[in-house]
């Protein structure tokens, strides 16, 4: 079932920081989503992440750090572009994806040559990884905090909604609240001559270009061309993915009895369960994914959902969104 851990002190942390040099799990606040952290240099910690959310093996998993000093030992080359994003953007909701050192095994990298490396932007996840910093942890690897193809977490309850039966009682989640972000991090590749944007998120391909000084491409154009490759290597990408058990209907007028996500300004139509009236772009990514579980708590059989439009964080949440309405 996992402990749980709510008001984290210091000791807590550094408690948390021993559970995951002893192999146990600890699943940590971020300001994207919840993940579920293990040892990343320990291949049977990382195996159980892989039980736990009942994903498939060859899916590679993000390398977390607390400080760019801590980069050079995950990696062997790094371009100049990722050098500038990650000064940018780190701490924050980025994740890069550069060439590995021999320290990123095939367990956690899904056999590629390649490791994703993130410096996530909230204070206890900081401090959990500086903790295990301490204790010569080299970095922690955690994917979203849910069961494989289902909507990432982005509260503890969540976490313990989503993995609480498959937990062990040495494992942890730790509490922080709701995330800030609400969506996954953007990963962007930068193992070629310029920045490819994998999955996007709140750092936006207009921040990466501006950054670099570089165009960046999309890898939409690469999946049409590539589908079966690019969804091994970015798990996020699959069509069926952040799916919850309602049928997700975009852009079409409510039916009664069903629920509604919808900017502030739309108005709910009679016999229509409101379940999120964001009233910015932002918001409406962070209320998202715990709206999207409160239509399953209520049991509804369908949630419409009026996608924002536009660009910038517009585009990830409609990313995800074409996704959970492929269902599961
Ligand atoms: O915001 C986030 O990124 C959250 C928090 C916990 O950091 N993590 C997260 O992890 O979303 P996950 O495993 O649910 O999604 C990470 C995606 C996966 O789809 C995986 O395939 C991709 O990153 N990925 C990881 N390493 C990769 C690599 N070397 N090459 C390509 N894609 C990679
Ligand atoms: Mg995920």
């Amino acid at each position: 079932m996992g402990q749980f851990l709510s008001n984290c002190s210091a000791d807590a942390l550094a408690t948390a920081a021993q559970t995951l040099l002893d192999g146990s799990l600890v699943a940590f606040p971020t300001e994207t989503v919840y993940g579920l952290g293990a040892d990343a240099t320990n291949e049977l910690a990382v195996a159980r992440i892989y039980e736990v959310k009942g994903r498939p093996a060859d899916h590679p998993l993000i390398v977390h750090i607390a400080d760019l000093k801590y980069l050079d030992q995950w990696i062997c080359e790094i371009p100049e572009f990722a050098i500038a994003l990650a000064r940018k953007f780190w701490p924050g909701p980025m994740t890069l994806i550069l060439k590995r050192s021999e320290l990123a095994k095939d367990f956690v990298t899904g056999g590629q040559d390649t490791v994703g490396i993130r410096i996530p932007n909230n204070s206890l996840a900081l401090g959990l990884l500086e903790e295990f910093h301490k204790l010569s942890g080299a970095g922690v690897a955690a994917p979203s905090a849910n069961r494989f193809g289902q909507v990432s977490p982005t509260t503890a309850d969540a976490v313990t909604e989503e993995l609480g039966d498959y937990l062990a009682d040495t494992d942890l989640v730790i509490d922080g609240g709701a995330s800030e972000v609400g969506l996954e991090s953007t990963i962007i590749d930068c193992t070629g001559e310029l920045p490819r944007i994998l999955r996007p998120g709140a750092i936006t391909i207009s921040m990466v270009e501006e950054t670099t000084g570089l165009k960046a491409s999309n890898s939409l154009s690469v999946k049409l061309n590539n589908l079966e490759q690019e969804n091994i290597r970015v798990s996020g990408s699959l069509e069926n993915h952040y799916a919850p058990k309602a049928k997700v209907i975009l852009d079409q007028q409510p039916m009664a009895g069903s629920g509604l996500i919808a900017l502030e300004k739309i108005v709910t139509p009679e016999g229509v369960i409101r379940l999120a009236a964001p009233n910015s772009i932002e918001e409406f990514a962070q209320v998202l994914y715990s709206a999207l579980r409160e239509g399953d708590h209520q049991n509804l059989e369908s949630i419409y959902i009026a996608q924002p439009t536009g660009e910038g964080l517009a585009i990830a949440i409609r990313d995800r969104l074409s996704r959970s309405a492929k269902g599961r």
